[in-house]
């Protein structure tokens, strides 16, 4: 049996924030966010949370899918911004979903967590032990940005995406996955520092910080790399292949991955544009953009890739 898509849905903030906007807040300009990274805007949450959209993107999935929620045997999220520490974001979206026959839990790959959490359900229904997941990429990155660091804040947006994977003849036809630790420093968010009677530390609260250089140097060669093993492992060449949806972080790594994969940019749908990069986030809801607007027909080759803080990344080549 193989893992098949067979519904999506997202949710993002109501309140879009335009590069003009930040000219405000940082000392950075429209034009410069533009000609580096292709984001025009984002969505910021200010009702939102990374439940309330992940579970609003879950229920637009399943209707999509034509799924009810007691069919779910697993759901699964890739978030770094969840609301709480715990209970996982996947068990607060069984509960508000009522899906009280799934297995629920957070992974963390950041940016690859769509990518991973598809692959954990992957080889679960590969080994038979479930039928239907739901997959979600949900991330409120905006309160984990510093508003004064110009480097960092007008990169990111918030947002959710979600799939129903079910077991078919068709679907998942190959996964590639990969960290490396080792480079971990290169994009980070410090959680809470050790504080308790025995030390005083003092708590301070950390933000993400980024050597962006280095995390781009690190995309164009991993990304482009994934996605040809990916392609070997499912005996499919880049030609055949519709739609190349990767993680929206910079429409610079995405021409380069483009221009390596030797395919046309038209093949690369994006919508960092009015997104942003939205972590885990960013993939499954521009698989839902591709989707809603009709642009998928049974039977497409498409190649999901993520990447991100770990280092993580992931791709994976299907059939819609
Ligand atoms: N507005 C204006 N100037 C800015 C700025 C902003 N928002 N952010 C940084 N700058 C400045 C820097 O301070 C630097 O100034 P200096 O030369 O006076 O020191 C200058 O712009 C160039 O900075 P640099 O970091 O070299 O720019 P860059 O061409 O590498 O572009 C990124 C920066 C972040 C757009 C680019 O490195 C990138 O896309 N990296 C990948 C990041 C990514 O995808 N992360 C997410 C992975 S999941």
């Amino acid at each position: 049996m193989l893992a098949r898509i067979i519904g999506t849905g997202s949710s993002l903030p109501e309140k879009a924030v335009a590069n003009q906007e930040l000219e405000t807040l940082v000392d950075t300009t429209d034009e410069w966010i533009k000609s580096r990274t292709g984001i025009e805007k984002r969505h910021i949450a200010v009702t939102e949370t990374t439940t309330s959209m992940a579970v609003e993107a879950a229920k637009h999935a399943m209707k999509n899918a034509g799924v009810k929620a007691e069919e779910l045997d697993l759901i699964i999220v890739g978030t770094v911004s969840g609301d709480m520490c715990f209970p996982s974001t996947a068990c607060q979206i069984q509960s508000a979903l009522g899906a009280k026959n799934a297995t629920a839990f957070d992974i963390n790959a950041a940016c690859a967590g769509f990518l991973f959490g598809l692959s954990i359900v992957d080889a679960y229904i590969k080994s038979g032990r479930i039928k239907t997941a739901l997959v979600v990429g949900a991330e409120t990155l905006s309160k984990m940005m510093d508003w004064k660091d110009r480097s960092t804040c007008v990169l990111f947006g918030d947002g959710a995406g979600a799939a129903i994977v079910k077991s078919s003849d068709e679907g998942i036809l190959a996964l590639v996955q990969g960290s490396d630790g080792v480079r971990g420093s290169a994009l980070t968010c410090h959680n809470r520092a050790v504080n308790n009677p025995y030390v005083d530390n003092g708590f301070k609260t950390d933000y993400t910080k980024m050597n962006g250089q280095e995390v781009y140097k690190f995309a164009v060669k991993t990304v482009p790399a994934a996605i040809m093993q990916a392609m070997d492992k499912a005996g499919v060449s880049a030609d055949q292949v519709k739609y190349f949806l990767l993680h929206q972080a910079n429409i610079r790594i995405i021409e380069a991955v483009a221009k390596k994969l030797n395919q046309p940019a038209e093949k690369f749908p994006t919508n960092l544009q009015e997104c942003g990069n939205i972590s885990a986030g960013s993939v499954p809801i521009l698989l839902d953009f591709m989707n809603q607007e009709g642009k998928l027909e049974r039977g497409d080759l498409i190649v999901l890739a993520g990447f991100g803080a770990g280092l993580t990344w992931g791709a994976a080549v299907l059939t819609w």
